[in-house]
């Protein structure tokens, strides 16, 4: 059995106090209500993240969530102003750290070399990367949807030995479907799961390939998620909007064999 996963990526989104007051109600929501078997990581703006893992580390006996990232720096250390390595948040012991977001792709230039460069500093760190992979309304409308994750995954992470990518966690995100309120229907979410399966399962193996977490990302609802994560190759999700409100996200954590 693969393991059940539900991330929360909440972008550029909240201010100190109402961060305060989301990761507040978290820890009580989902300690009270969540199912045991999932694993469950909140990825705060990088300012947050101290306050969260308090707030978490309070509960630990608990162990209600892990704390990631949202992005980390392709640099190890040294004169970047404004980055943060993945040495700096490992030392806060934060656990997870989110790679190749598309809003990082488009707005921020990060390619497929980048990714690269980030997944194995994370790993050098300790830290488990949340690779994000997906294609745009353009690309699928042109049908190279299928060859566009295949150079992601690649170029972004097949240069890993077997060893070092037992540790990744996939986050299939159609960029159409992120924040648009339009969720992939279960069929061409499954359909691109499987795919990107199969490439593992070429490149590093059936047991890896088995046992790899794969999760689905844009506009994933307490509506879409119990027919998404019953689909066999989707382990989860990595929730953006539904993640900002305590009782969305919980209900997402608990629609696994709804
Ligand atoms: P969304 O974002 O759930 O708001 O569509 C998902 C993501 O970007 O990770």
């Amino acid at each position: 059995m693969r393991k059940k996963f539900v991330a929360g990526n909440w972008k550029m989104n909240k201010n100190f106090q109402q961060a305060e007051e989301l990761l507040d109600e978290l820890v009580d929501v989902v300690s009270a209500k969540a199912a045991p078997d999932v694993d469950v990581v909140v990825c705060p703006p990088f300012v947050f993240i101290e306050m969260a893992l308090d707030i978490c580390r309070d509960e630990q006996s608990r162990n209600v969530f892990s704390i990631g990232a949202q992005d980390v720096s392709a640099y190890t250390s040294g004169a970047y102003t404004g980055e943060v390595s993945a040495e700096m948040i490992a030392s806060m012991e934060a656990e997870y750290c989110i790679v190749g977001h598309s809003e990082r792709r488009k707005y921020h230039g990060e390619t497929d070399t980048t990714v690269a460069q980030k997944v194995e500093l994370l790993l050098q760190n300790s830290l488990t990367p949340i690779v994000c992979v997906g294609e745009t309304l353009e690309e699928r409308e042109n049908g190279v949807l299928f060859d566009v994750i295949k150079t992601q995954l690649t170029d972004g992470l097949f240069h890993l030995q077997p060893m070092d990518f037992s540790h990744i966690v996939i986050a299939y995100e159609p960029v159409w479907a992120i924040g648009t309120g339009k969720t992939a229907t279960d069929k061409q979410a499954e359909e691109m799961h499987k795919y990107i399966r199969s490439l593992i399962e070429e490149k590093y193996g059936k047991e890896i390939a088995r046992k790899t977490p794969i999760l689905y990302g844009g506009s994933c609802t307490p509506q879409t998620a119990p027919s998404l994560f019953a689909q066999p190759d989707i382990d989860g999700g990595l929730i953006g909007g539904a993640s900002l409100k305590a009782d969305d996200f919980v209900s997402i954590i608990n629609s696994f064999g709804k």
